[in-house]
């Protein structure tokens, strides 16, 4: 089983389309999973997990620990935010310290895809992900960067804002018009083709596994 995560707190945004792209092109059972919405804290570092490799913390987190140790391949997506990752994203795997107890890592082998998305195109959000993933000694795959929206775009004064995105790449305007707006997910013919490309070889992998 293929699980999907994307741990932006916008439920149909750049980062959870391009989860479902990779999942769709991998062709395996697979569960897709928004953060958004879901209360989850960080690790408070009470190492109640440490005699069973279980968190003691309550939140919307269990259950997709749960999801995380059944699941064969991990696709986690998450957003830029502050030139981080954002801080459901931080959260979620903060809480996989209770996985990594007396020389037992229980998401060890697992495969991992990394989805990235930014606005700038920095792509701070990849090492992040990745080093997460070393750390529960996971597999891996393969790392998609993609496109991200600005909410300079939509937050009612962007056209006028001299802080803001819009007036930084189109200069001060009168009204946004759809011609402005960064490419979604499915107008970025690079991204379509790198999530298809990327979840085909996942799909290969585990059934050949
Ligand atoms: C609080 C906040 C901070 C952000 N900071 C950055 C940033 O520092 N750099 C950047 O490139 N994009 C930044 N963004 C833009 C997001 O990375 C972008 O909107 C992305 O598309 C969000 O993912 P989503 O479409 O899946 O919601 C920020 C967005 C928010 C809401």
């Amino acid at each position: 089983m293929i699980l999907g995560i994307s741990a932006s707190g916008r439920k149909d945004g750049v980062t959870s389309e391009a989860v479902k792209g990779i999942l769709e092109a991998a062709g395996l059972e697979s569960e897709y999973i928004t953060l958004a919405g879901k209360r989850i804290g960080g690790c408070i570092g009470c190492t109640l997990c440490a005699s069973d490799n279980t968190c003691k913390v309550k939140d919307d987190w269990n259950t997709i620990g749960e999801k995380m140790l059944k699941a064969d391949a991990i696709v986690f997506g998450a957003p830029n935010y502050f030139g981080r990752m954002n801080a459901l994203g931080h959260a979620c795997w903060e809480r996989t310290f209770s996985f990594r107890h007396r020389e037992l890592f229980n998401l060890a082998g697992k495969l991992g895809v990394i989805v990235s998305t930014d606005y700038e195109g920095n792509n701070f959000v990849k090492p992040e992900i990745e080093d997460f993933m070393l750390r529960n000694k996971m597999a891996i795959v393969e790392a998609l960067q993609v496109q991200g929206y600005s909410q300079c775009y939509t937050c009612g004064y962007g056209q006028n804002c001299g802080v803001g995105n819009v007036v930084r790449k189109h200069g001060f305007l009168d009204e946004i018009k759809a011609e402005h707006l960064p490419p979604h997910f499915k107008e970025q013919p690079q991204s379509l083709f790198h999530a298809a490309r990327i979840g085909k070889i996942l799909g290969s992998m585990l059934k050949n596994r």
